[in-house]
C-alpha cells in the first residue's frame, strides 16, 4: 500500500503537519512519500492521496485547489482525506472543525471519505503585510502532534479495513 501526502504551505506549518501524517502512516507499515503540491505532477503508483492546504482567508491555497481540479478522475478512483491547517487558537484540537465551503465542494468533487481541521502556525518573525500584522496578537503554534497522529491511524485503519491482506 503506497499512500502519497499532499500539502500546500505558505510559511511551512502545514508541511510539518504533512510530515506528521506520513511519519504515522510509515510507523504502521505503510510506504508513504511527502510532496509540495507546488511539485505534485501525478498519483502514477498510488492506491489513496491526502492532501491538505493552510487556510489562508477561509481558502486553500491555489495549488491544492488546483492539484484536486486537474486530478478529479484519479482522485475519485483511489481513497482520499483532505485536512485544513488554519485556526491560531486551541479549538482545532477541542472539536471537530468542519471543512471550509470551497474545501467541502472539492471534497464532493472527488468523493473524499474525510477530512481534519488541525490547529495553524503563525511564526512572530511572519513576513509580508496581512501576515506580520497578525502575528502581533496571533503568532503561536496550535498544531496538536497527537490530533494528527491519532487522524493518520484512523486513515490506516480505514484502508486496512478496505483492502482485507495486510499494508505492504
Ligand atoms: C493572511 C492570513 C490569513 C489567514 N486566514 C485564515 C483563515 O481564514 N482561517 C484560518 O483558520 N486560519 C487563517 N490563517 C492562519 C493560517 O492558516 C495558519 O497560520 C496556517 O498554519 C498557515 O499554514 P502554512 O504555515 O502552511 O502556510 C491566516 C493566516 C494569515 C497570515
Amino acid at each position: 500500500m503506497r499512500v502519497l501526502v499532499l500539502y500546500a504551505s505558505k510559511m511551512g506549518g502545514t508541511e510539518g503537519i504533512a510530515k506528521q501524517v506520513r511519519d504515522a502512516f510509515v510507523d504502521r507499515g505503510l510506504t508513504a512519500d511527502v510532496v509540495d503540491l507546488a511539485d505534485a505532477r501525478s498519483l502514477d503508483g498510488y492506491d489513496a492521496a491526502v492532501i491538505g492546504s493552510g487556510l489562508y482567508a477561509t481558502r486553500w491555497r491555489r495549488p491544492a485547489r488546483r492539484f484536486v481540479r486537474r486530478h478529479v478522475e484519479a482522485l475519485q478512483a483511489m481513497p482520499v482525506w483532505f485536512f485544513s491547517s488554519g485556526p491560531l487558537d486551541p479549538t482545532a484540537a477541542e472539536h471537530d472543525i468542519p471543512p471550509v465551503g470551497q474545501v467541502h465542494s472539492l471534497m464532493e468533487c472527488v468523493g473524499a471519505r474525510g477530512h481534519a481541521t488541525f490547529g495553524g502556525r503563525l511564526p512572530a518573525d511572519a513576513k509580508g503585510f496581512p501576515a506580520r500584522a497578525m502575528a502581533k496578537k496571533n503568532a503561536g503554534d496550535w498544531r496538536d502532534a497527537e490530533q494528527i497522529r491519532s487522524w493518520g491511524n484512523q486513515i490506516v485503519d480505514d484502508l486496512i479495513s478496505l483492502a482485507p491482506v495486510s499494508p505492504q
